[in-house]
């Protein structure tokens, strides 16, 4: 469990505030977004969470342990893959992963054969014996989260994991976070992008300048994405404009009947059966549905 209080950074002498005074906490097996934009404050949270950074106020506690006074065993249980992973040239994979294992005294044989089966795991297991400085960009994160969990910690802390992937590498990435929240460990990551964290996160935290602007339940950001509804029916005509101008505004467009509204699946299946049962025919029904990262822009906007 990762328990953030009155969490504070500056830079410069006090003159940069990077994150002014932020409060929250990651569950057992709970996976949390921290989501805002280029320079919100994200980097810092976390990198004063896994104790690279000092804070400059708040304290940081990590299954109960306080990360600044209780480093060395406060980091046995933290896995952190950091933005941007970089690793010695001329490196091989594996003998980096075997040297990580040593930091925790894990036995040769035993280090070898877990380090094998993270990289498979991740994926990276024909390139163990290639350097990982030559890897690109996704292979990198890859391997950086492989070497993160060489100590199977209960916290994990990864800085933008999902950006520079191709879209297998994300859902690969994805179902790892998964089972391991299934595992009970408790996951913060980052990202700029909402809509990557709509089937994956439990909550997201929106930071801004510092700050934290809004927190969403998965459940929030799902009905957030949806609006509206469109409606294809055998005729659109007034009696049915009438109908449906109880679930929202109503707007016509072509064959199509739109209704707009704060509207999600269950507001679907009703406007279905009310239809129908007027003697209407359906041939389409949808969600329409309106961006996350639409609605993050506006959330945004409106903070400034
Ligand atoms: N070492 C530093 N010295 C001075 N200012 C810094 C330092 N590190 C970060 N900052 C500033 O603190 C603020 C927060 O930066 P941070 O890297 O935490 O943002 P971020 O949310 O991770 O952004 P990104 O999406 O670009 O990764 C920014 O204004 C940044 O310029
Ligand atoms: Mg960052």
């Amino acid at each position: 469990m990762i328990i953030i209080e009155n969490l504070r950074k500056t830079y410069n002498h006090k003159s940069k505030i990077a994150v002014d005074g932020i409060s929250f906490s990651v569950n057992n097996g709970e996976i949390l977004g921290l989501v805002g934009l280029n320079g919100a404050g994200k980097t810092t949270t976390i990198n004063a969470s896994c104790g690279v950074i000092l804070p400059s106020g708040g304290r940081i506690l990590i299954d109960d342990m306080e990360i600044v006074e209780e480093k060395a065993k406060a980091s046995q249980e933290i896995g952190w893959v950091s933005e941007n992973p970089n690793f010695e040239p001329n490196t091989k994979a594996i003998h980096l992963m075997l040297y990580y294992a040593g930091f925790y005294k894990i036995p040769r044989k035993e280090a070898f054969n877990r380090s094998m089966d993270l990289l498979r795991t991740v994926g990276l297991e024909e390139d163990a014996y290639r350097p990982a400085s030559a890897y690109s960009q996704g292979m990198k994160k890859r391997f950086a989260l492989a070497s993160a969990m060489i100590s199977n910690p209960r916290n994990l802390l990864l800085d933008e994991i999902l950006n520079g992937l191709d879209p297998s590498g994300i859902n690969l990435i994805k179902k790892l976070i998964l089972e391991w929240k299934k595992q009970g460990k408790a996951i913060l990551l980052s990202t700029h992008l909402l809509g990557v964290l709509e089937n994956l996160a439990d909550r997201v935290i929106i930071m801004h300048h510092g700050k934290i602007i809004k927190t969403l339940t998965n459940d929030e950001m799902k009905s957030l994405g949806s609006t509206g509804i469109r409606i294809r029916a055998d005729h659109v005509d007034k009696s049915l404009e009438m109908l449906l101008s109880k679930y929202g505004t109503v707007r016509i467009d072509g064959q199509n009947v739109i209704v707009n509204g704060d509207l999600n699946e269950k507001d679907m299946e009703n406007i279905s059966s009310d239809i129908s049962s007027h003697g209407y025919r359906i041939s389409h029904l949808d969600l329409e549905k309106k961006s996350l990262e639409e609605y993050f822009l506006t959330l945004i906007g409106e903070a400034l």
